[in-house]
């Protein structure tokens, strides 16, 4: 369904009559409710009120960004971009301790917007909203913010934005312990009208002893293939070329459902939607990626040529420790076998470096899994004591200055390799995605190969949401000058 759709059923609804019980037509109800009072509010105040959506975490959080979005402006809010808005609603991440001060840090700032403006409310949800201690410092000195709520309901959002709007002088508080049901079919506000993230699993069932993931996301729970199709087919006529498939462990998709699918068999079906010109996904754990799904990258050329395979730690003591459930050999054997199908693929990975226990030994087997694969980009961490999490309570934690170079020493070899790996492609003619106007020089555009390495050529605004064939004239670091060839 696109927006224009749900406005026909959200006009259509008689708020006087009580909230109906059955998702998502409860949400359409509330929408429409909302968007009453906010009516009411903004002809008092005779302006149109304003909202800005702030996107703290990984893909998936800025998927519910969208959702988020969608819904508001269906009430009636207007988009804005900077926080000095009617209603800012932070979507916050707790995966590293930065991610959680962040936001402490600028709640500050929008306090004191808050104190200039009376119609102003402030939200907070996402996955550091599930953490206890998180709503309990919220209660004892946050006392200006006036929406929280967690990521198993964030499809209540309408709901509970309607309440807030009735209650501004309130803390409205609702958190779930797990998703009793997952939600789709509501407005969604995507950044480009021409790619789109789709949800095809939420949760995590792996418990990476590190990781606090799984306890603010809850249980891995798929989606209905149908549903994905679908909703992908519903993408397509509305102006999209390409998705990213997005779970946090996309190779376990489809093994607790009813009727058991394989995330290489979705893929297969996901190829076969006309207009759709390119499939991406993310992330892909290695324990669980099957040379069923190789096979199937191998043999269609719409699924980009691009695998984001986190190693975390080339140790196999370490690994172990980790919960990740493969070793260094079996990790590198699988890079073999996926460059054996795949020669051109384009691999980037995630690296945390200072995890309790990793000696120098351990690091130099990071160093020279580095070495030996080649990644295209890396995303290196220092390892973040999560509460909560089993590591978190280990003996051994790494103290900082050691952790600190050993960091220092990965960023720069992952660099040093990644600018030798990108560059291979100097010289040849790409596929490349227009996302948009080059923020530095107006007369470029940029846009994406479907290994996903970023090209600037020159080009105007029309050229954007078009895939266009690109001479790959000079490689700088981790992105492609070029220009671009007519093909008849
Ligand atoms: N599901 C994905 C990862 C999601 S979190 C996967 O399994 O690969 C994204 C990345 O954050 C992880 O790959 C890991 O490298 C990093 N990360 C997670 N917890 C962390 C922690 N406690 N400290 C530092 N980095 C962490
Ligand atoms: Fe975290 Fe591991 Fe789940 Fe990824 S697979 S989200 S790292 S627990
Ligand atoms: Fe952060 Fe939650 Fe994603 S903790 S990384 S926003 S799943």
């Amino acid at each position: 369904m696109n927006n224009q759709s749900y406005e026909q059923i959200i006009n259509s609804i008689d708020t006087r009559k009580p909230a109906p019980e059955n998702e998502p037509f409860r949400q359409y109800y509330f929408i429409e409710r909302a968007r009453r009072k906010l009516a009411e509010i903004s002809g008092k105040a005779g302006r149109p009120l304003t909202f800005n959506v702030v996107t703290f975490g990984c893909q998936m959080n800025a998927r519910d960004s969208e959702k988020l979005r969608g819904i508001l402006e269906e009430i009636g809010y207007r988009k804005v971009e900077t926080e000095d808005a009617d209603l800012v609603l932070y979507n916050t991440c707790t995966v590293r301790e930065n991610a959680n001060t962040r936001v402490y840090g600028r709640l500050g700032k929008l306090h004191s917007y808050k104190k200039k403006n009376p119609h102003m409310m402030i939200g907070l949800c996402g996955c550091m909203m599930q953490e206890d201690h998180v709503v309990t410092k919220l209660k004892e000195s946050y006392r200006f913010v006036n929406l929280i709520f967690g990521t198993h309901n964030i499809y209540k959002a309408a709901e509970l934005i309607s309440e807030a709007l009735d209650h501004p002088d309130r803390m409205i508080i609702d958190i779930r312990q797990s998703s009793d049901r997952m939600v789709e079919q509501l407005p969604v506000d995507r950044k480009y009208p021409f790619k789109s993230g789709v949800n095809i699993m939420y949760g995590c069932n792996n418990f990476c002893s590190y990781c606090i993931v799984p306890y603010v996301r809850g249980r891995e729970k798929s989606r209905e293939p149908i549903e994905i199709i679908q909703e992908i087919e519903g993408l397509v006529a509305d102006g999209v070329r390409e998705v990213m498939l997005l779970g946090q462990n996309v190779n376990s998709y489809g093994k607790t459902l009813e009727n058991p699918v394989s995330f290489a068999r979705l893929l297969e079906q996901v190829v076969q939607i006309d207009g759709l010109d390119r499939v991406r996904f993310m992330t892909s754990h290695p324990k669980d990626l099957s040379d069923e799904l190789i096979e199937v990258m191998a043999k269609y050329p719409k699924i980009c040529r691009h695998l984001h395979l986190p190693l975390q730690s080339g140790s196999t003591k370490i690994l172990k420790d980790m919960n990740r459930r493969y070793t260094k050999e079996s990790y590198l054997a699988l890079v073999d076998r996926i460059r054996a199908a795949i020669p051109d693929i384009s691999l980037t990975t995630d690296i945390i470096v200072g995890y309790p226990g990793e000696t120098e030994d351990d690091f130099l087997e990071t160093l020279d899994v580095v070495e030996k694969v080649r990644y295209d980009s890396a995303f290196t961490f220092i390892y973040s004591r999560r509460s909560g999490t089993p590591a978190a309570s280990m003996e051994d934690q790494i103290p900082e200055d050691v952790v600190k170079d050993r960091f220092d020493r990965l960023l720069a070899l992952v660099q040093k390799t990644g600018r030798e790996q990108t560059s291979r492609f100097t010289g040849q003619d790409k596929d490349v995605l227009v996302e948009q106007i080059n923020e530095q020089d107006e007369s470029l555009v940029t846009g994406r190969m479907d290994n996903n390495i970023v090209v600037h050529f020159p080009g105007d605004g029309s050229l954007i949401g078009q895939i266009v064939t690109v001479h790959l004239d000079e490689c700088h670091g981790f992105y492609y000058m070029g220009h671009r060839i007519e093909t008849v």
